[in-house]
């Protein structure tokens, strides 16, 4: 039988999963995403060549591979529709093989501008949110007012949900011209692209399930990470959807049978984007030689991201609440040139030490990180093709943390490239 992988991200996001699908797509049949919409950057580097797809899965890249977004996603239809047009323009074809779920609920110009609208107002309490509408269209979906894709099709039905809802929510419309309320307008937009979307949309758990039952091989695709899960995350700081392994389960319609390896995707170090509780993050030099050298920039907003060492708590608790199975440890090389190198490997908390994330923040806020430091390696691995030939340093850091966390190594990233790999 094929073996399923499914890849999420043990951090706060920006772990690198891009790369890591990319890699792993080559093997299987069959790719799906399953929570998140447009929030996500997933960046891949084929030759000189650089893509950023935020709501197509990674795995598109290989040609002749069957992509699937699943109803846990949600849909911002204009920007799906101008990554389409962005893949064309590289010359590949998604036309036999991108499908999207007809349940998919989708992201309006309406909740792009409620996004910002409630970040201003929550002012510097704000969550830092990409503004993409996430948050918003999740809430809508949870609170029954969404629209799903299969909407787009029963054009009088979908007039009376738009007028419904704008009815419902003047608290937040009124007194607004923002053409983004315009409900006019978006009516007549989404019926402008809903024939370009037809003929891709389909029942994605049966779909999965002729897959699953046929042998083919199918890889899950996770978007940000588990320190973001909106039950297990740094809630509220924290995006609106289930990140984690569960979130593949409701967010396709498949069962946990399917999931055959979790393989959580680990940065050599931290970062997070946004605001909320950071315990690792670093604020002097060796935070900003980080961003530097990492280019951590995101993917999707440009801002610059925080910085900090690894965090094993955030990475046990990551590991648990997914069941990891294997890690891919991504970035390494972004630690070559770190004279000394830290990992934190469990806080104390008004003078006690504690080992796990508390999930109460009032307390996350507080804590303290207890360090373990190691000599840095001081020369490039980015060259490197095999465990054994990196640096003595470089592998008792990996070391340590595969020890801590009981688990194995999958694969190594050491550049932004598919030859700047090493493979276990
Ligand atoms: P939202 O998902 O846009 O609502 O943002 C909520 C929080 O999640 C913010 O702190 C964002 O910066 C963060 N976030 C959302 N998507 C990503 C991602 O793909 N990578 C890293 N952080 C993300």
């Amino acid at each position: 039988m094929a073996k399923n992988k499914i890849v999420v991200g043990c951090q706060w996001g920006d772990e690198g999963k891009g790369k890591v699908v990319d890699l792993l797509a080559e093997k299987a049949d069959i790719i799906a995403r399953f929570q998140g919409g447009a929030n996500a950057g997933h960046t891949i580097l084929v030759g000189d060549k650089k893509y950023i797809l935020h709501l197509i899965p990674s795995g598109i890249i290989h040609r002749g591979k069957i992509c699937y977004i699943g109803n846990g996603v949600v849909v911002d239809p204009f920007g799906l529709i101008e990554e389409l047009e962005l893949l064309r323009k590289e010359g590949i074809d998604t036309g036999d093989r991108l499908f999207i779920s007809s349940a998919a609920n989708l992201v309006m110009p309406y909740h792009k501008l409620i996004d910002s609208l409630q970040e201003s107002k929550r002012g510097n309490d704000g969550i830092g949110t990409t503004l993409r509408g996430i948050g918003p269209a999740y809430r809508d979906k949870v609170g029954r007012f969404g629209i799903r894709l299969c909407d787009l099709y029963a054009p009088d039905k979908l007039r009376e949900k738009l007028d419904m809802y704008r009815k419902t929510r003047s608290d937040i419309f009124s007194g607004t011209d923002d053409e983004r309320a315009d409900m006019g307008k978006i009516y007549s937009d989404l019926l402008e692209i809903a024939p370009i979307l037809k003929s891709r949309m389909v029942n994605v758990s049966i779909e999965l399930a002729k897959h699953h039952k046929d042998g083919k091989s199918i890889l899950f695709e996770g978007a940000q990470g588990a320190m973001l899960d909106v039950d297990l995350g740094t809630y509220p700081y924290a995006t609106s959807s289930n990140t984690t392994v569960g979130g593949a389960l409701t967010g396709l319609g498949i069962g946990p049978k399917m999931l055959d390896e979790v393989v959580g995707v680990v940065k050599a170090y931290t970062t997070r984007v946004g605001a909320g509780p950071f315990p690792t993050e670093l604020f002097d030099d060796a935070g900003e030689k980080l961003r530097e050298t990492g280019g951590e920039y995101g993917a999707t907003t440009g801002r610059p991201r925080r910085t900090g060492w690894l965090d094993l708590v955030a990475l046990r608790h990551a590991c648990r609440i997914n069941g990891v199975d294997k890690i891919a440890v991504t970035k390494l090389d972004v630690l070559d040139g770190m004279e000394k190198i830290k990992i934190c490997i469990g806080y104390t908390l008004d003078g006690r030490e504690i080992n796990e994330v508390p999930l109460d923040l009032s307390d996350l806020w507080h804590v303290k990180p207890i360090y373990r430091e190691f000599d840095g390696w001081m020369t490039s691995t980015t060259e490197i093709n095999d465990f054994n030939a990196l640096p003595e340093k470089a592998r008792n850091y990996l070391g340590f943390i595969t020890e801590d966390l009981g688990v194995d190594i999958c694969l190594i990233s050491t550049g932004a490239r598919r030859e700047e790999t090493i493979v276990m």
